[in-house]
């Protein structure tokens, strides 16, 4: 800590949108953040590839580093800021260096976290240093706070979030404009909203880290990123997102964690939820995220997942925490008993399933599908048959009652078989978000 207790000096890593946020609000509310902390907090170093880039804020006053992980050992920084991203480089050796000399560590970074969290907490624990990660999930959502604060009195029995606000935004798009993936994507890259490299966001990988994280807070478990089963939205196609709508139904990305009786179960894929369920209802590049406790019962909340302001907001309540000796395990419990996650792999998952084939328009077409089922003892919800497509076939969707995911993907390959059917079937978890 600072020499001077009155004082907490920071060292920021990463000079991007959010770390220019950080510094407008440690500047601009530099009262508030002194009545709410009774320290003054300063900008003290700070560190980023270019130096000579003109990134609209005076930078004068800092001391420079050129390599980030100097900050670990200057001595006027009391408090490390990384927003440089990445699992490993120099994130993770700043992180290590800060933690190992117990200086208070705070990152946006959810691939470090996701991926090292629990070693890093073990590290943070060692030296009673803070170790805080509230802007990694769902940016100003204060999520983290949430799980490891205001609820820590309940057992979670679930939680659901749309944890990307880039895959949000083209599911918007696609059911709004009747647009197709590709072309809402192309347009969202265009007026940078989508990163030139997307694969992160459209494959469900953001959602995984972050779903990793809040999954291993729920439920005191290590998080566990290379083995939570992860699907993404390139793949969802306007007729589903249509035939969702017919049935009652929006296309969301989840991040899933859910108690199970052998296990905690967690995933990212898309779904259908329910029109009249909260996530249902979150449009845009917003993110939300549901959680259920056993005496809380169902809780949400909602706000920007991205954004300069938002995401900075979350660093500076992490910054804040630490001002005012706020100090408990990064994970909520000490990292020593976070267990190893119980994935079910996605087979053994029960739940409900929406299912679409293209089909010849042929007599007994129906009881090949039906026998089909019957034989998986898939039970039918509801079935729909619509109008001819442009090649003479039909589309047939239904949607089951409870299955295992076994049964259903049986169920799809024995459709593959059918001659019948025209083009591989489509299928989507239904979720009761
Ligand atoms: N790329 C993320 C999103 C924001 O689209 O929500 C940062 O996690």
């Amino acid at each position: 800590m600072s020499s001077n207790p009155s004082q907490l000096r920071l060292g920021i890593a990463g000079l991007g949108t959010v770390g220019i946020g950080v510094i407008k609000i440690v500047e601009d509310n530099a009262d508030l953040l002194s009545a709410r902390t009774g320290q003054k907090i300063t900008i003290a170093a700070v560190s980023a590839r270019d130096r000579g880039r003109d990134r609209g804020v005076d930078l004068g006053a800092y001391a420079w580093h050129d390599n980030a992980v100097d900050l670990a050992g200057d001595d006027n920084v009391d408090l490390v800021v990384e927003l440089m991203g990445g699992s490993d480089g120099p994130a993770y050796a700043l992180a290590k260096a800060c933690l190992a000399a117990g200086k208070p560590f705070v990152t946006a970074n959810k691939a470090l976290i996701a991926t090292h969290g629990k070693e890093l907490a073990q590290l943070a624990e060692g030296k009673k240093a803070a170790l805080r990660f509230e802007a990694a999930v769902a940016g100003g959502i204060p999520i983290i706070k949430a799980l490891t604060e205001g609820l820590s009195a309940n057992n979670i029995s679930g939680l659901h979030g749309i944890l990307n606000g880039t895959c949000n935004y083209i599911l918007t798009r696609m059911e709004r404009e009747g647009l197709p993936f590709d072309e809402v994507l192309a347009d969202a890259q265009r007026i940078g909203y989508a990163e030139a490299d997307p694969t992160f966001d459209i494959d469900g990988i953001d959602t995984a880290h972050k779903t990793a994280i809040l999954a291993a807070i729920a439920f005191g478990m290590a998080p566990d990123i290379d083995n939570l089963p992860t699907e993404g939205i390139r793949n969802i196609v306007s007729v589903d997102i249509d035939y969702a709508r017919e049935l009652g139904y929006r296309i969301k990305l989840l991040g899933v964690a859910r108690q199970q009786d052998d296990g905690v179960e967690v995933r990212v894929h898309p779904a259908m939820v329910p029109l009249s369920s909260p996530l249902a209802n979150v449009m845009d590049a917003t993110n939300a995220v549901t959680v259920s406790g056993d005496h809380v019962g169902p809780t949400g909340y909602e706000g920007a997942g991205a954004g300069q302001g938002p995401t900075a907001s979350a660093v500076v309540g992490d910054i804040v925490d630490v001002a005012r000796g706020v100090w408990y395990p990064p994970f909520g419990v000490p990292a020593a008993e976070l267990g190893s996650p119980a994935h079910l792999g996605s087979e053994a998952h029960i739940g409900t399933y929406y299912i679409r084939l293209k089909v010849a328009d042929v007599p007994g077409v129906m009881a090949d599908i039906t026998q089909t089922l019957a034989r998986e003892k898939v039970s039918i919800d509801s079935m729909l048959q619509r109008g001819h497509a442009d090649d003479g076939g039909v589309y047939i969707v239904l949607t089951t009652h409870e299955t295992t995911e076994e049964a259903a993907n049986a169920a799809l390959n024995h459709f593959n078989a059918l001659e019948c059917v025209l083009e591989s079937p489509a299928m989507l978890r239904i979720e009761a978000a």
